[in-house]
C-alpha cells in the first residue's frame, strides 16, 4: 500500500481518489493555459508537471524515486545512476520530433519517479511539442496495446514510435475535445478510466460558478 496525504488505507480507493484528483489537476494546467509559464526544453519541467499532478495525493510528489523499478521484463534505471542521466537528458536537444521523441524515450527508460512516470512523460512530451512545434500528440488515435508495444520496442530502437507518434499528431492544439479525449487514453494507458475528463471539467466549472 502507497502511503499517502488522502489519509486512504485501500487501494482501490486510492487509485479512484488518485485518477480523480490529478485528472483535474492536469485539466486546470490546461484550461487557465498554465503550461505557457514553463520552459519545457529543460528537464526540471518533468518534476514541475509531476508535482502539479500528484503533490495533493503523495509527500514525494517531483521528487526522483529511492527504489528499482521493473515493468514487463524491463528494469527502469538503476537509483544510483538518476542523477547523472537527468543530467544527459536535459542536454538532449529539442529541436525536430524526433529529438523529442527521442527524449521521451530516454525520460521513460530513466522512470524518475515512484509512481506516475507514464502520466506526467505524457503530458510533459505535449508540452514540449507545442512550445517547440505548435503540435500535440492526439493520444486517442492510439489504442493501449500498440502504444504499449512501441514504448518496449523504443528501448531498443525508437524508429517505430517515432513514426506512429508523428501520424497521429495535431496542429488543434486549443481543442478542448483532443486534450480531454487524450488525458482520458493517457489514463486509461495506465488502467485508469472512472472518471472521464469532459464531465470532471463540468463539475469543476460548476464549482468555481457557485464560490463565486
Ligand atoms: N516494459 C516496458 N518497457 C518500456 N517502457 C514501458 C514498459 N512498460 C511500461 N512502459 C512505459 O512506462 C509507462 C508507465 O509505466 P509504469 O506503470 O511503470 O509507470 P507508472 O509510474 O506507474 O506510471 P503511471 O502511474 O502513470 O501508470 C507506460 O505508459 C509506458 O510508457
Ligand atoms: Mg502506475
Amino acid at each position: 500500500m502507497i502511503k499517502n496525504k488522502l489519509g486512504i488505507e485501500k487501494i482501490a480507493k486510492l487509485k479512484k481518489e488518485e485518477e480523480r484528483i490529478s485528472k483535474q489537476n492536469a485539466i486546470s494546467f490546461w484550461m487557465q493555459k498554465k503550461y505557457r509559464e514553463i520552459d519545457f526544453r529543460k528537464i526540471d519541467s518533468l518534476f514541475v508537471i509531476h508535482t502539479m499532478l500528484f503533490d495533493d495525493i503523495y509527500e514525494w510528489a517531483g521528487k526522483l524515486r529511492e527504489v528499482n523499478l521493473s515493468k514487463g521484463g524491463f528494469q527502469f534505471a538503476n537509483t544510483n545512476f538518476l542523477q547523472e542521466n537527468l543530467k544527459r537528458i536535459d542536454e538532449m536537444p529539442t529541436a525536430s520530433f524526433e529529438d523529442i521523441i527521442s527524449k521521451y524515450v530516454e525520460i521513460n527508460i530513466l522512470h524518475p519517479f515512484r509512481e506516475g512516470n507514464g502520466r506526467s512523460g505524457r503530458l510533459w512530451l505535449d508540452c514540449l511539442l507545442l512550445q517547440e512545434l505548435n503540435v500535440v500528440i492526439d493520444w486517442s488515435k492510439l489504442d493501449k496495446e500498440e502504444y504499449m508495444y512501441l514504448m518496449k520496442e523504443s528501448v531498443k530502437d525508437s524508429s517505430q514510435l517515432i513514426v506512429e507518434l508523428k501520424n497521429i499528431t495535431t496542429a488543434d492544439v486549443d481543442n478542448r475535445e483532443i486534450f480531454f479525449k487524450g488525458l482520458d487514453f493517457s489514463y486509461y494507458y495506465e488502467e485508469q478510466y472512472e472518471y472521464s475528463s469532459d464531465e470532471l471539467a463540468d463539475e469543476m466549472k460548476c464549482n468555481n460558478e457557485i464560490n463565486n
